[in-house]
């Protein structure tokens, strides 16, 4: 018998990939009774939640370290192990830099065919070559639910540092995949979601932020991040808060993977939706958009897109050409002087 054909790796765990994540608000309950680390050159800690720190280390370069690993987000161990990989290279990308070394970080259990493991690692390694960094060790241990990611180390001119805040009044907001993962994901698990779909956001999950990150290299940012666990409500919050300035999201205009809307409007919502709504309701929201589109702002991505704060005279020339790479994106709000509501959903 092939055990290849038998095991479902999503069977395996109960959430699935960045769904996987401890909730945004346990983890600020928790890292605030952490002892402060200072160092003159650490240019990004941990205070503003960013994507990954960042390290000086001479006026034209800096470190980029960030770690991400997760349970099984698709059934086929190779497939699997470039999600992982991509999710886990996208914290660089989303800081401007450069992955330059990536170490795999795996768990995996005792009776299961390494022939599964050796596909996840054949994924990963794949994504990291076409990152173009070098994956040069890791570390495995055993565990009844497979576990896989990347520890990955970049580079970045100090000065063109991308954070997580910094955005502008009158900065335009791009995002650049479809959301929607979440559902999806959770639609697959219950054997709802059709073929297309599933081809959908494996091809959505599988692509590097790499690409968007090139061309976005060449325009005004003032703000970015990679939208993962939180959902594109939890990470526009963060963005928001860091900037102290309102982020107004057009939830007409956001681009979503085939399908996803349809199966929130049917309640197939991840858990961590919920988590990620009473998040960002707890810190002000304003909300006349449609239901299932408010489900889809707070559905947890697996390796999404950047969020990106624009300067407005950029977000026509940046959107044009990121929509000839393969994924849906677009324009998907504006930022404002800070309202009341730190998010306000139309
Ligand atoms: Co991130
Ligand atoms: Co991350």
């Amino acid at each position: 018998m092939d055990k290849k054909e038998k095991i479902r790796l999503t069977k395996l765990a109960p959430n699935c990939g960045c769904a996987a994540k401890v909730g945004p608000g346990t983890l600020t309950g928790i890292l605030g009774k952490l002892p402060k680390f200072e160092d003159e050159q650490l240019l990004v800690g941990t205070e503003t939640s960013d994507d990954a720190a960042v390290y000086k280390i001479s006026n034209d370069l800096a470190l980029i370290q960030t770690l991400d690993f997760f349970t099984p987000v698709a059934d086929d161990p190779y497939t699997f192990g470039q999600v992982a990989a991509a999710n886990a290279l996208s914290d660089v990308y989303a800081m401007g830099g450069e992955p330059k070394i990536a170490l795999n970080i795996v768990a995996f259990p005792n009776h299961m065919d390494t022939e599964i493991l050796g596909e996840i690692l054949k994924g990963g390694a794949d994504k990291v070559m076409e990152a173009g960094a070098v994956l040069a060790g890791g570390h495995t241990i055993q565990d009844d639910t497979p576990k896989y990611g990347l520890s990955v180390t970049g580079f970045v001119h100090p000065d063109k540092l991308w954070k997580n805040f910094g955005a502008c009044a009158g900065d335009a907001l791009i995002l650049t995949k479809p959301l929607g993962a979440g559902i999806i994901n959770t639609a697959i698990k219950a054997e709802l979601a059709s073929e297309e779909e599933t081809e959908g956001v494996l091809k959505s999950m599988t692509c590097l932020n790499k690409y968007a990150r090139d061309i976005m290299r060449n325009y005004r940012v003032h703000a970015c991040t990679d939208v993962t666990g939180f959902g594109l409500g939890g990470h526009a919050l963060e963005m928001a808060q860091g900037s102290n300035k309102t982020l107004v999201l057009d939830t007409k205009k956001l681009p979503v993977l085939r399908g996803a809307r349809e199966h929130a409007c049917m309640g197939l919502i991840p858990a961590g939706a919920y988590r990620n709504r009473e998040h960002v309701e707890r810190a002000g929201i304003t909300s006349t958009a449609e239901v299932c589109m408010e489900d889809i702002v707070f559905d947890p991505q697996t390796s999404g897109g950047l969020l990106l704060a624009v300067h407005p005279e950029d977000a026509d020339a940046a959107l044009r050409e990121l929509s000839k790479l393969e994924l849906p994106c677009a324009v998907i709000g504006e930022v404002t002087e800070r309202r009341d509501s730190i998010i306000i959903l139309k």
